[in-house]
């Protein structure tokens, strides 16, 4: 009898990772444990790792870090004023930005233009278009620059190659999804892919001391793919977002290692690529002259930033027993606590009402100094009353019913008179610590229902 060969050990192991946290399993399962998201696990190949270093005899590289400490910070700036600020002041030599968004939002159009602001030389590795859509997409923002040098290449050894000949000051990758190291066997995308280059072009960029930014494409679930898992490898991650339907952009930072998370940079897309909002408040307004019921003005900070913004109510009964919620811009939840606290401590009956909230203009609001301002809102749909139009509403809203002092005061208020308000109605216990006064009515209220009152016309 002749010996059948069966080959059962293979050279690889298959394992199944979560695309959303990198969780890794031996079997499939449809749950992931760590992150609790569904329907997130991908069978990508393992390779075995060899360890052929048995004994090290490198001496490390150690530095001193009082020598290294004192040396004075030094950024590569964009010189787009927006970026530079939400990455807290420019890009770190030696670090690895990520910047996330839904296709189309314009990142590639962003990392071009901060590309032709950086004095020195960049490196713009795409691998999502072809020399040609660069060069067009370069004519239409009106960038010349003999700085720039555009790679189309996908081969993470290449671009790594690329790197050490032509030493740039900054890397541009566009995007992580289409890079590729060719010795795994996992095909683009993947998130062993993933990690593995951007562990590579972390290493390079520690190596040589340039600063790369990463792009990256937002799943259907809103995130980047593998977030979780770039997060700890990267420095700073910022999330480009904006609704469809509105020109505005805004960068925002999850996560900086050398900078603050809340700022944020505005801007607006053109037909000749993306410009600054210096001044968001009045794109934040209605264009509307006049007064309409469920409309009230609000300030909120962003970052270091206040911004005026007008919040939109529509509340509409409700024909069948289930009533609709819809909040945009605004955090549901949040919503569904104030209409129960609006229910309770403004006896309004809303449980058989449909509402809709909406922020002007396509911003997201996190910050609960604009409870007050939802809540009159509200109000003001459901009772048919208009708020007075030079009004401007603060404060957060506790769940008896209280009016809860904010902070930065001071800020919004001067905002507010910047912009040619004549009243702003805050939190009783903010009212002694103002300092700006005289030339706008400040009213203080310290309860929801009595401040609905002062409101309306
Ligand atoms: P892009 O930067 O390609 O988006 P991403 O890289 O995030 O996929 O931008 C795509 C959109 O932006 C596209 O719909 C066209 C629009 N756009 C403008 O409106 N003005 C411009 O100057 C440019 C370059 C793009
Ligand atoms: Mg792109």
């Amino acid at each position: 009898m002749g010996a059948v060969n069966i080959k059962i050990m293979s050279k690889h192991k298959i394992k199944y990772i979560c695309s959303n946290c990198g969780y890794e399993s031996l079997r499939w399962i449809g749950k992931c444990p760590s992150c609790d998201s569904w329907n997130t696990f991908t069978e990508e190949y393992i390779e075995e790792k060899k360890s052929s270093r048995k004994k090290i005899n490198i001496e490390p590289h150690l530095t001193n870090l009082s020598a290294d400490g004192s040396k004075d910070e030094i950024r590569i700036k964009t010189n787009i004023e927006e970026f530079d600020r939400v990455l807290g002041g420019g890009l770190v030599p030696g670090s690895v930005v990520l910047i996330g968004g839904d296709p189309g939002i314009g990142k590639s159009t962003l990392v071009m233009q901060a590309a032709a602001g950086i004095n020195g030389t960049v490196l713009y590795v795409t691998g999502e278009e072809s020399a040609n859509q660069i060069n067009m997409r370069a004519q239409r923002l009106n960038i010349k620059s003999d700085t720039i040098y555009v790679l189309t290449e996908t081969d993470l050894d290449l671009i790594i190659n690329a790197i050490e000949k032509n030493d740039p000051k900054v890397v541009i990758v566009d995007s992580i999804q289409t890079t590729y190291k060719p010795d795994l066997e996992n095909t683009p995308g993947t998130i062993t892919q993933i990690r593995e280059c951007t562990v590579e072009l972390m290493q390079a960029a520690k190596k040589r001391n340039c600063a790369v930014l990463i792009v990256g494409h937002v799943t259907k679930e809103g995130m980047i793919a593998g977030p979780k898992v770039l997060e700890h490898i990267v420095d700073t991650v910022l999330q480009f977002e904006g609704e469809k339907s509105y020109s505005y952009r805004i960068l925002r930072s999850q996560k900086n290692r050398f900078g603050s998370t809340n700022e944020i940079g505005i801007f607006e897309m053109q037909d000749d690529g993306l410009h600054e909002v210096k001044n968001p408040s009045q794109i934040f307004l209605s264009e509307l002259d006049k007064e309409i019921t469920g409309s009230v003005v609000t300030a909120s900070i962003e970052g270091s930033r206040p911004i005026l913004l007008e919040v939109q109510a529509l509340v509409t009964p409700s024909a069948y027993g289930n009533p609709q919620r819809v909040a945009t811009g605004f955090d549901y939840r949040r919503l569904s606590i104030l209409l129960a606290v609006l229910e309770k401590r403004a006896n309004m009956r809303l449980s058989s009402q449909n509402v809709f909230l909406n922020m002007a203009g396509g911003l997201r609001i996190d910050e609960p100094a604009v409870d007050l301002a939802v809540c009159c809102a509200i109000a003001s749909s459901y009772g048919d009353k208009s708020a007075h139009k030079n009004t401007v509403v603060i404060g957060e809203v506790g769940l008896s019913g209280e009016v809860r002092s904010v902070g930065h005061i001071d800020k919004r208020i001067q905002e507010a008179i910047k912009l040619g308000f004549q009243r702003v109605i805050i939190p009783q216990n903010n009212v002694k610590s103002i300092k700006v006064k005289g030339a706008i009515e400040v009213i203080g209220v310290d309860e929801l229902k009595s401040a609905i009152e002062k409101v309306f016309i």
